[in-house]
C-alpha cells in the first residue's frame, strides 16, 4: 500500500523524507520519489524499486530544502516505472503532489484537462490531481498578480478536491510558497506528527515516530495546512476546525502494524476498506459500461462466453466457489478447479471458455501453468488480482483488480474479501448483459452490496465477542466446519484458516454430506462450527445441526437474526442480516477472527505460519 511522508522545518528535509520512506517499507511497494522545495526551486527523484536506490540517487544528487514530501507506491494504475512514481508535478514543475488512495472519476477529468492544454507524464489516476490544482490556480488571476500565493494556493486546493471522486490522501507542496504544506483526508488515512520547530504529515504514524510522538489524526473531509511552527485544520467546505492531539505509547513495530499485534489482525480490520475499494465506482449507473472502460471487456466478448471455467489455489479457490454459486444463481454455467489439478485432468476448453485466474500475488505458479494451458487451448482469459504488473496479469486478456493494498500476513484475509467482491461486480455485470437478470434486479444486489463494508465495522467492533468463544475453544484438536450451498466455500476456508495458522486439525464439509461419513467422528464435546445464516436451506441445516448435537458435538453458529429462531447451539455469534448471496462476505470474518485467537493461545508465529509461503513459485 502507498506510503506518505512530509516534512516542514528548519533541518535538511531529505534526511527526514528517507527515513520516514524507510519506516514505510513494510507496507511493501515498486517504487518512490521525494520533492523537495529550496527558496522557489523544487528538486524531484524518483526511483523504480527500492529506497535504497533513492538514496543513492540523492548522494549523486543531492535535494536542497527544509519542506518536502515523499512516497512510496504500490502499483495500482499504470505500471510500477520512474514516471508513474510520485511526487507527480503540474505542467510548469512547480507544484508537486503525493497521492494514496484511488481518483474514480480520473478519466472524465483526465479528458477535460487535456482538451485544456494540460500535459500528463505519467499513467496514474493520481496525476490529474496535480494538473486540476493547477487549473485552480490560474482562476485567481488577481489574486496571483497581487502575489497572493499562500491564499490562492489553499483556495484551489480546496477548489480542487471538491471535483474529485474516490479515495484520497493528498499532501502538495507549491514552490512559491515553501512554507507551508497542504494535505487532506476522504477515505484514506492520513495524520500530522507535531513536532519542535518542524511537523510532519504521513499515511502512518511509523513514518515519523522516531522524531514526534504527538499526532493529530485527520477524520474524511478535513484539511490541514501544515507549517514548521503551527498546523491549521479545516473542513472541505474551508470553516476552521480545532482537533484534539493525541500522544501515541506504540514503539516502531506495534505502529507498522497499526498497533495490532500481528498484520494479520490489522488486515482483517481493514476488510470494509478492502470490500468498498474494491467495488467503488465499479457498480454505479450499472448502464455504463464499467467493465469495457475499465479492463477492456466488451459485450461482445461476454456475448460469446459459453461457460466459465475458474482456475485458483488455496483461499482463492474457495474465492472460485462461492463464484460458482454466484455465476449459477445467474444461469451461468461455471466449472471450479484447483489450477493444479486443472492442469492434471483431461479438459474440454475452447474459444468459448471463459476463464478466471483468481490470485492475489498473481505469481503462483500453478494458477500461471493453469492459464497458460487454457490460453493454448484458445480460452479468454481473465485475472482477478491484487498486484499490479505481477506475471499473471501480463499473461491475461483482461484483469479485473481488487483494491486491498498488500497483505503481508501469510494466511490470507483480506484480499479474499477483496476477491468476492471483485466476483460480485463480475457476476452483476456479466448477468445484466447477458439479460439473465434485469436491472431492477441487479440493482437489488447493488444496493445490499454497498453496505457491506458499514456491516463489516459493526461486526469488527465486536471482536471480543468472538475472541471469548477462540480462548475457550483453544485447547481443542479437531475441528469442523459445515455449511450448505453458497457457505459450503466459506465452512472449507474457516477450516483452512485455523490449519494454516493455529496447526490445528480441521474439516470443511457441506452439511448435507455429514451422514454419509463423517458424522462418524463426531463424539462427545467435539466443536462443529456452522454457518448457518441462508434462509433458503435454514431448516436443512437446523437438522444437520440436530445430527451433531445428537451425538455430543457442541455447536459454534453463526446466525443471522432471521435464522437465528431455527438454531440451537452452545454458542452464537450473530452476524448482520444482508441477502443470502452476499453473506460469504460477513460470515468469514468471524471464522478469521476465531482462528486468530486460537492461534494466539497457541503462541504460533501468526503472520509467517510454518512450512507456509505467501507465493508459492514452484509446481
Ligand atoms: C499460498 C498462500 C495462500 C494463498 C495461496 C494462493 O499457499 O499461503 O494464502 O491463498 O498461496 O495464492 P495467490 O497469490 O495465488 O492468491
Amino acid at each position: 500500500m502507498c506510503g506518505i511522508i512530509g516534512y516542514i522545518g528548519d533541518k535538511k528535509a531529505s534526511d527526514f523524507l528517507i527515513e520516514g520512506l524507510k519506516r514505510l517499507e513494510y507496507r511493501g511497494y515498486d517504487s518512490c520519489g521525494i520533492a523537495t522545495a529550496n527558496e522557489d526551486k523544487l528538486s524531484l527523484r524518483r526511483v523504480s524499486g527500492r529506497v535504497g536506490l533513492l538514496e543513492e540517487a540523492i548522494e549523486k544528487k543531492p535535494v536542497k530544502g527544509i519542506v518536502g514530501i515523499a512516497h512510496t507506491r504500490w502499483a495500482t494504475h499504470g505500471i510500477p516505472s520512474e514516471d508513474n512514481a510520485h511526487p507527480h508535478t503540474d505542467c510548469k514543475g512547480e507544484i508537486v503532489l503525493v497521492h494514496n488512495g484511488i481518483i474514480e472519476n480520473y478519466t472524465e477529468l483526465k479528458e477535460k484537462l487535456l482538451a485544456s492544454g494540460h500535459k500528463f507524464k505519467s499513467e496514474t489516476d493520481t496525476e490529474v490531481v496535480i494538473h486540476l490544482i493547477e487549473d485552480k490556480i490560474k482562476s485567481f488571476k488577481a489574486e496571483m498578480k497581487n502575489g497572493e500565493y499562500e491564499t490562492v494556493f489553499f483556495k484551489a486546493f480546496k477548489k480542487a478536491i471538491a471535483d474529485i471522486e474516490g479515495s484520497f490522501a493528498l499532501a502538495v507542496l507549491w514552490s512559491k510558497c515553501p512554507d507551508m504544506l497542504l494535505s487532506a483526508r476522504l477515505h484514506s488515512p492520513l495524520v500530522i506528527g507535531l513536532g519542535k520547530k518542524e511537523n510532519f504529515v504521513a499515511s502512518d504514524v511509523s513514518a515519523f515516530l522516531k522524531f514526534t510522538k504527538k499526532v493529530v489524526f485527520l477524520e474524511d473531509g478535513e484539511i490541514a495546512l501544515v507549517r514548521k511552527n503551527s498546523v491549521e485544520y479545516f473542513n472541505f467546505a474551508g470553516k476552521e476546525i480545532k482537533k484534539k492531539s493525541t500522544d501515541i505509547k506504540w514503539d516502531s513495530s506495534m505502529a507498522e502494524k497499526g498497533g495490532y499485534k500481528h498484520f494479520m489482525l490489522k488486515e482483517i480490520h481493514e476488510q470494509a476498506e478492502s470490500v468498498e475499494n474494491t467495488i467503488r465506482g465499479r457498480l454505479l449507473p450499472l448502464e455504463k459500461d464499467i467493465l469495457k472502460k475499465e479492463i477492456g471487456l466488451s459485450f461482445k466478448d461476454i456475448k460469446s462466453l459459453d461457460h466459465v471455467q475458474i482456475v485458483a489455489c488455496g483461499t482463492a479457490y474457495h474465492a472460485g466457489l462461492v463464484a460458482k454459486y454466484i455465476f449459477e444463481n445467474f444461469e451461468i454455467p461455471t466449472y471450479v478447479d484447483f489450477a493444479s489439478e486443472f492442469s492434471d485432468r483431461s479438459k474440454i476448453i475452447d474459444k468459448n471458455t471463459f476463464l478466471i485466474a483468481i490470485s492475489q500475488s498473481g505469481e503462483t505458479a500453478d494458477t500461471l501453468c493453469a492459464v497458460r494451458e487454457a490460453k493454448e487451448s484458445g480460452a479468454k482469459v481473465l485475472a482477478i488480482t491484487n498486484t499490479v504488473g505481477s506475471s499473471l496479469t501480463r499473461e491475461a486478456d483482461y484483469v479485473l483488480y481488487t483494491h486491498c493494498g498488500p497483505e503481508i500476513g501469510v494466511a490470507s484475509t483480506k484480499a479474499f474479501l477483496g476477491q468476492l467482491s471483485a466476483i460480485y461486480v463480475l457476476a452483476i455485470h456479466i448477468a445484466v448483459i447477458l439479460k439473465k437478470i434485469s436491472l431492477k434486479e441487479a440493482g437489488k444486489y447493488v444496493k445490499e452490496l454497498i453496505k457491506i463494508p458499514r456491516f463489516i465495522e459493526k461486526l469488527l467492533s465486536r471482536e471480543d465477542e468472538m475472541k471469548r468463544i477462540a480462548d475457550k475453544y483453544s485447547t481443542y484438536e479437531h475441528f469442523l466446519f459445515i455449511s450448505r450451498y453458497v457457505n459450503f466455500p466459506i465452512a472449507l476456508e474457516g477450516a483452512l484458516k485455523i490449519k494454516e495458522i493455529a496447526y490445528v486439525h480441521a474439516e470443511g464439509y457441506a452439511a448435507g454430506e455429514m451422514k454419509h461419513g463423517p458424522i462418524a467422528i463426531i463424539e462427545k464435546n467435539m466443536p462443529v462450527i456452522c454457518i448457518a445464516t441462508n434462509s433458503k436451506v435454514i431448516k436443512l441445516l437446523a437438522g444437520n445441526i440436530e445430527e451433531a448435537m445428537a451425538r455430543g458435538a457442541k455447536i459454534i453458529a453463526i446466525v443471522d437474526e432471521e435464522s437465528k429462531k431455527h438454531i440451537k447451539a452452545s454458542e452464537i455469534i450473530e452476524v448482520p442480516k444482508t441477502l443470502d448471496m452476499l453473506s460469504p462476505l460477513l460470515n468469514t470474518i468471524p471464522l478469521q477472527i476465531f482462528a486468530y485467537y486460537i492461534a494466539l493461545n497457541k503462541k504460533c508465529d501468526i503472520d509467517k505460519p510454518r512450512n507456509l509461503a505467501k507465493s508459492v513459485t514452484v509446481r
